[in-house]
């Protein structure tokens, strides 16, 4: 039976990849900031763990307790929307801890057992915008885009040992909690010079016919951790396929 780490599963695409695997016969370590059992099917598979990716010693000790990780998603992530003017840097110090260096030091901490025993998978979920950037996420795209070329490149010096590393890249997805979440980020509201630019992204989002269903992310990630000829970059999603598609 194999065993799935998944990062950030208290709520969106986590919560559903963990679902996901465990109606699939998977072995599940679902990680979690503030772990709450009641949110998925009570199963002997299931494991619900604290972890907060920027938390050192909580990354060490929950790998270390967690017995043989075949695939390790790094999922948890947030959000920030706001020019660069009205992005203080402790926020912009924020995304990047929990989405590129999180994402760093959990691969760090399974890559020993993969390796010592020549198989394992890394995915990474970043996201669309780094395909075709959008005004307002400028630091959010950087931490994300980060993590593909970390990925791309950790790929090649993983490739001997048989460990696969691979990113998922979901497009806008209203429906899971990260807009609330990162809105609690934004009180500051926008720096007025801006508002016209604010105005038009928003504008922008009420008009877009694509949006992208948990349910394609779950899928994406089941093809990167289960088939070995999966391409270094899955998009998820109706709009992030057809970004990917024309960004070819
Ligand atoms: N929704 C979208 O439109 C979209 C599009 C593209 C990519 N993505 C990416 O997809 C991933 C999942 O997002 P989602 O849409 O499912 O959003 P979500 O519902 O807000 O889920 C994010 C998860 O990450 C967790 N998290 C945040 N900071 C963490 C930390 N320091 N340590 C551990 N867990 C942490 C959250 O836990 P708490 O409950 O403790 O906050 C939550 O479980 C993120 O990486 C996001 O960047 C989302």
């Amino acid at each position: 039976m194999k065993t799935i780490m998944i990062t950030g599963c208290s709520s969106g695409f986590g919560l559903d990849i963990a679902r996901y695997f465990l109606d699939r016969q998977w072995r599940v370590i679902a990680t979690m900031r503030a772990p709450r059992e009641d949110i998925l099917p009570a199963s002997e598979r299931l494991r619900v763990v604290p972890l907060d990716v920027t938390k050192a010693a909580g990354i060490e000790q929950s790998v270390a307790t967690a017995g043989p990780i075949d695939v390790l998603v790094n999922n948890a992530g947030i959000g920030f929307l706001n020019p660069l003017e009205g992005t203080p840097m402790a926020t912009a110090r924020d995304v990047f801890e929990t989405n590129t260096l999180g994402t760093i030091a959990m691969t760090r901490a399974v890559l020993p057992q993969m390796r010592e025993r020549k198989s394992g998978v890394i995915v990474n979920v970043t996201s669309s915008v780094t395909l075709k950037s959008l005004p307002l996420l400028s630091v959010y795209t950087a931490s994300k885009a980060a993590v593909n070329a970390f990925t791309e490149s950790l790929a090649f010096e993983l490739q001997p040992f048989g460990i696969r590393a691979v990113l998922v890249l979901p497009g806008r997805a209203p429906q899971t909690k990260f807009g609330d979440n990162a809105r609690a980020r934004m009180q500051d509201g926008f720096p007025e010079p801006y508002k016209a630019i604010v105005e038009g992204v928003f504008a922008g989002w009420q008009k877009d016919s694509l949006t992208t269903d948990s349910r394609a992310v779950t899928e994406a990630v089941w093809r990167a951790a289960t088939d070995p000829s999966c391409p270094m970059r899955v998009p998820a999603g109706a709009d992030a396929e057809a970004l990917f598609a024309s960004a070819k």
